[in-house]
């Protein structure tokens, strides 16, 4: 019998006080337990999606890490993982850029506003523009519009109309956490089945094929042309769209990476021009995920928007059932500030009734982080020469910017030295995706392993040296091909000795 203390079992639900306990705690239960829910139980397609960015090897590699700091440790012929596996810059010691954070710390506690020292701590245009920023989104810890702020809004529209010279309005823009989740808004949307195909470049960042697996929809594989830097081929894409109409598949929207993961290539415009001529003669959607596009390194990065603008403008009527949608993100460019989540769309020539739907799942999900959403504004809007944070800001720009380029072309050239390795020049983005010719004797045990012999490869990378890569297998490649993907952002050239070391061992040992 449960006993209360004396004046609380007034307050007790009437019910609740009549009710005659009769089981105590110690009495045995008389029923068999059910089993616990096994993975085979759940959503089939979210258990068919795969993200190698973090597999088998950055999970083993986090395994290693934790018996770096045991005494176990010590038999590990390395002393630290080297995480070459994803873009994420603060991870590798990237600094974040000191006016983001600035403004940022006050609009975390506004109440700095008001006190004295803020003008001893800070410069006066981080002061002023948090100001501004708070004024226009209240506080950080509401939700905002589903669509995002529309101040913010407002200033990635005059970022973009600057950029490409032609104007872009507020009311096309959403402001989502990170690029990945317009990525989850789209495919989801226009995804209606398995009559429903998406093309999608090869390698891709796979994100892509693991949202359309959940989304139980057809992957269209398109490859891109290695022998020409990755490039897209209009041709293929043409011919693919044609064979698919034929067999049914009605092709829903086409994926474009540029600057390119993994492969670090930046189309050219006449590339652009003719992807957009297939897009306007099969009606397809162009998802351009441009997160890459402050990452240039060779040439220069020209936006899907501004050529579908140009295309417009020079052949009236022909292009204007082109639906865009272009991707941006604080996670990339020099920003890197991966984990808060920044990132929008722009949405061009979609019927009111579907950006209504988008909106819609926006809303579903109440709104983007809005600190994420802050940090877009400072990305699209970064100090103006003559404020006080200028030379600051100028500074820690290039620095990053060089260090990358420097890296990119230290790794080229290091890899393009390995004996059976072949790696394109990474025009843009973070990342290379070498060639290499494993030997048949490795492909063999990976085969017994029941492995992709790049995934072997990557392995015996790992447990060598502690560098941490993905296997191309993950991004996919022409079959019959291996390739490895890093990112270039690791500090230091020592673990790109330690690679070029572990691949002439590896070619040695599996020679014929
Ligand atoms: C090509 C590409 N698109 C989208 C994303 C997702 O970025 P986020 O969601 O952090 O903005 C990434 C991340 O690495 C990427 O490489």
């Amino acid at each position: 019998m449960l006993r209360y203390r004396s004046g609380l079992i007034d307050k007790v639900n009437p019910v609740l006080r009549n009710y005659k306990f009769t089981r105590s705690l110690s009495s045995v239960p008389n029923f068999t337990p059910a089993g616990k829910l096994k993975a085979v139980q759940l959503n089939k397609h979210a258990l068919n999606a795969k993200y190698a960015v973090r597999g088998s090897i950055p999970t083993k590699a986090e395994e290693l890490r934790a018996k770096l700091k045991s005494p176990a440790g010590k038999e590990l012929p390395f002393k630290q993982i080297i995480n070459a596996n994803i873009g994420n810059p603060q991870q590798l010691d990237q600094k974040p850029l000191t006016f983001y954070r600035q403004v940022l710390s006050i609009l975390q506690y506004p109440e700095l506003i008001e006190k004295k020292e803020l003008g001893k701590l800070f410069p006066k245009d981080v002061v002023e523009r948090a100001k501004i920023l708070v004024e226009n989104t209240g506080s950080v810890g509401a939700y905002s519009h589903s669509q995002g702020v529309p101040y913010i809004r407002k200033s990635i529209a005059e970022f973009i109309s600057k950029r490409d010279g032609y104007k872009a309005h507020a009311d096309d823009i959403f402001l989502t956490t990170g690029a990945s989740t317009a990525v989850s808004y789209l495919l989801s949307l226009l995804s209606n089945g398995k009559s429903t195909g998406f093309m999608i470049p090869i390698p891709q960042y796979p994100l892509y094929t693991a949202t359309l697996a959940i989304q139980n929809a057809p992957v269209i594989p398109y490859y891109l042309n290695e022998q020409e830097n990755w490039s897209v081929n209009p041709k293929e894409l043409g011919k693919l769209c044609k064979e698919n109409e034929k067999a049914g598949i009605d092709i829903r929207a086409l994926v474009v990476i540029t600057p390119g993961n993994p492969t670090g290539s930046v189309l050219k415009q006449e590339v652009i021009e003719e992807i957009l001529e297939v897009a306007a003669e099969y009606g397809l959607v162009v998802i351009a995920d441009e997160v890459y596009q402050e990452n240039i390194f060779k040439g220069e990065f020209v936006s899907f928007k501004k050529t579908l603008r140009s295309l417009q403008e020079r052949f009236p009527g022909k292009f204007d059932n082109v639906q865009l949608a272009s991707l941006h993100s604080t996670s990339k460019g020099v920003s890197g500030e991966c984990g808060q989540r920044g990132g929008y769309m722009e949405i061009i020539g979609f019927e009111e009734e579907v950006r209504q739907q988008i909106l819609k799942l926006a809303s579903i999900s109440l709104c983007p982080v809005v600190t994420g959403q802050a940090l877009v504004q400072l990305m699209v809007n970064p100090p103006q020469p003559g404020s006080e944070s200028y030379e600051l800001d100028q500074k820690e720009r290039s620095a990053i910017h060089n260090s990358l380029k420097d890296k990119a072309t230290e790794l080229y050239k290091a890899f393009n030295e390995m004996e059976g390795v072949e790696c394109q020049l990474p025009e843009g983005s973070m990342y290379c995706f070498p060639k290499i010719s494993i030997p048949q004797k490795a492909i063999k045990i990976a085969q017994e392993l029941g492995i992709e012999a790049d995934e072997f490869y990557c392995h015996e990378l790992l447990m060598s040296t502690g560098i941490c890569a993905v296997p191309g297998s993950g991004f996919g490649q022409v079959p019959g091909t291996y390739h490895v993907r890093t990112t270039f952002l690791a500090p230091g050239n020592q673990w790109i000795y330690d690679w070029q070391k572990f691949h002439n061992k590896f070619m040695e040992k599996y020679r014929e």
